[in-house]
C-alpha cells in the first residue's frame, strides 16, 4: 500500500530568535505539519518551552501542529495545549505507566477535540502499549533517547516501526499514522519509510548550520523519491 509521506520539523534546534522566520522558511520549503517539544525537566533533563510558544508558532503557521509531550504529568498540559492550537497531542506512554491511564489521557485528549498520540521510549516494547492501538490516531515512535535533537538514529528500533505497523494493520486501521522521532536525515529517511512509517520527524535535518529549511526539506524530499 503506498501512503502520503509526510515531513514535520522539530524546532528545538531552530534559532528562537527568528522562531516566526524559521517556522515560515519551512512552511515555504514544503513541509507539512510543526512538531513542538514540550520537556518539563522531569521526564526527560531539559526544559523547553510550553503553551506560550506553541502559540508564538500558531500565529506564524497555518500548518497543523502536533505537540510531543515530554513530561511526567501530560493531563496538567492538554487544555492550555489545545488552547494553544495544538491539533494532536502526543503523550509518553512511559509517562501514563499503565494501559488504564493512557486510555485516561486519551480520552482527555479527545474530549479537547484535539486526535492522540502515543510516544514510546526505545525501551518500551510493543506488547506494553499494543492494546491501545485502536483507541489512538498515532504511536510515535522514539529512535534516540528522548530530550536532545542532533542524535543519530537507532536503526535497531526499525523492527518495532515495523511491528506496530503490522498490529495497525491487522487491527483495519489504514489511516493509522505511524511517526519516527530522532535522528532522521536524508540518508535514513527511506529506510525508515520501508520500516512502515508514515510521519517523519526531522529537527536537525531541518534546522542547522549548514543548510537554509529549503535546501534541507529539498534534500530529504529528493531522498524519499
Ligand atoms: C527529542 C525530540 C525530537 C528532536 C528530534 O527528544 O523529541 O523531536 O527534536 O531532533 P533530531 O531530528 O535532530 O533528532
Ligand atoms: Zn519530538
Amino acid at each position: 500500500m503506498s501512503r502520503t509521506i509526510r515531513i514535520a520539523p522539530s524546532i528545538l534546534t531552530a534559532d528562537f530568535g527568528h522562531l516566526a522566520d524559521q517556522v515560515n522558511a519551512a512552511e515555504a520549503a514544503g513541509v507539512d505539519l510543526m512538531h513542538l517539544d514540550v520537556m518539563d525537566g522531569h521526564f526527560v533533563p531539559p526544559f523547553s518551552f510550553g503553551t506560550e510558544v506553541v502559540a508564538a508558532v500558531r500565529a506564524a503557521t497555518s500548518l497543523p501542529i502536533e505537540v510531543h509531550l515530554m513530561v511526567e504529568r501530560p493531563a496538567e498540559h492538554f487544555e492550555g495545549l489545545a488552547q494553544a492550537g495544538a491539533e494532536t497531542q502526543i503523550f509518553h506512554y512511559e509517562a501514563a505507566g499503565n494501559l488504564d491511564e493512557s486510555r485516561t489521557l486519551i480520552e482527555q485528549i479527545r474530549a479537547l477535540n484535539c486526535a492522540p498520540g502515543l510516544a514510546v521510549n526505545p525501551e518500551t516494547a510493543l506488547d506494553e502499549f499494543e492494546a491501545l492501538i485502536p483507541d489512538l490516531a498515532q504511536v510515535t515512535v522514539m529512535t534516540i533517547r528522548p530530550g536532545w535533537g542532533g542524535q543519530s538514529l537507532r536503526e535497531d528500533l526499525l523492527p518495532k516501526v515495523t511491528a506496530v505497523r503490522a498490529a495497525a494493520d491487522n487491527a483495519g486501521l489504514d489511516a493509522f499514522v505511524i511517526e519516527i522521532d530522532g535522528g532522521v536525515k536524508a540518508h535514513n529517511i527511506s529506510q525508515c519509510v520501508n520500516a512502515g512509517a508514515d510521519l517523519l520527524v526531522a529537527g536537525s535535518a531541518v534546522f542547522n548550520a549548514d543548510q537554509t529549511p529549503a535546501e534541507a526539506v529539498a534534500e530529504l524530499r529528493a531522498a524519499l523519491a
